[in-house]
């Protein structure tokens, strides 16, 4: 894991491009994210959206991940989001190929291979055992297998398809134990990180769940619960 301190079990709230997260609204997120994170221990990383993400990173100490990164060096690439940039924005790592933002294999090893030398951390996204396996392979610091199907559906993997999330560890145990594995998709509950745990991931990814919750910190002391009581 390059220079940045990250604790496990992980809860890493992605905020998407929802409204509810967005602005000042990400803002107060991430600081409820953080007072929970504080008050019980538990590492809580979140990824806001990229206008957001330099802002957030100032007034949180909780890790930040971008959504995405470019596999671009800094150059003339209009429009595009290179590594150096979410790191100088005080991003300790970032997600690549999420099932919404898919990219190419070659675009997956540039990320993790960059991030590695810029000290920032990597979560590679995956949306079946075999392809987090292939991920795993290209050295990044956490993949997480997400079946996109569950994504947004409150349908937990780690309770709709747990032989998915025990594959996924297995295979990537097996190609290159150094990477962790975290799950996502469907995750709401506390009871649904335990599952997950338990299946030998050493975390989560989650959006909806909490974004869209009516109270944000309700919804993350349930989350976290399960990890406390460990
Ligand atoms: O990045 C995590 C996300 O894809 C899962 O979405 O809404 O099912 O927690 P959700």
């Amino acid at each position: 894991m390059p220079g940045h301190k990250i604790g496990f079990p992980l809860i890493l709230i992605n905020f998407k491009a929802y409204r509810e997260a967005s602005g000042r609204r990400g803002l107060e997120l991430a600081k409820v994210a953080e007072q929970v994170s504080k008050e019980v221990g538990v590492t809580i990383a979140v990824a806001p959206q990229l206008t957001d993400l330099a802002f957030i990173a100032s007034q949180v100490e909780i890790p930040v991940f971008s959504q995405h990164v470019d596999s671009v060096e800094p150059g003339s690439h209009t429009g595009h989001v290179t590594l150096e940039a979410v790191r100088d924005a005080g991003a300790i790592g970032t997600m690549v190929n999420h099932s919404e933002r898919r990219v190419r294999a070659d675009q997956v090893d540039f990320v993790v291979k960059h991030a590695r030398a810029l000290g920032l951390a990597t979560v590679v996204c995956a949306d079946t055992p075999e392809v987090t396996a292939a991920m795993a392979a290209l050295g990044p610091d956490m993949v997480a297998i997400e079946p996109p199907e569950l994504i947004g559906t409150g349908i937990p993997v780690s309770r709709a398809k747990p032989e998915v999330v025990t594959r996924s560890v297995e295979l990537v145990q097996r190609v290159n134990p150094q990477v962790k594995v975290l799950c996502g998709a469907g995750i709401t509950t506390g009871e649904d990180v335990a599952a997950a745990l338990r299946l030998g991931t050493v975390g989560v990814l989650l959006a909806s769940g909490v974004v869209k919750a009516k109270d944000w910190r309700k919804a993350i002391l349930d989350l976290v619960e399960p990890i406390v009581k460990r």
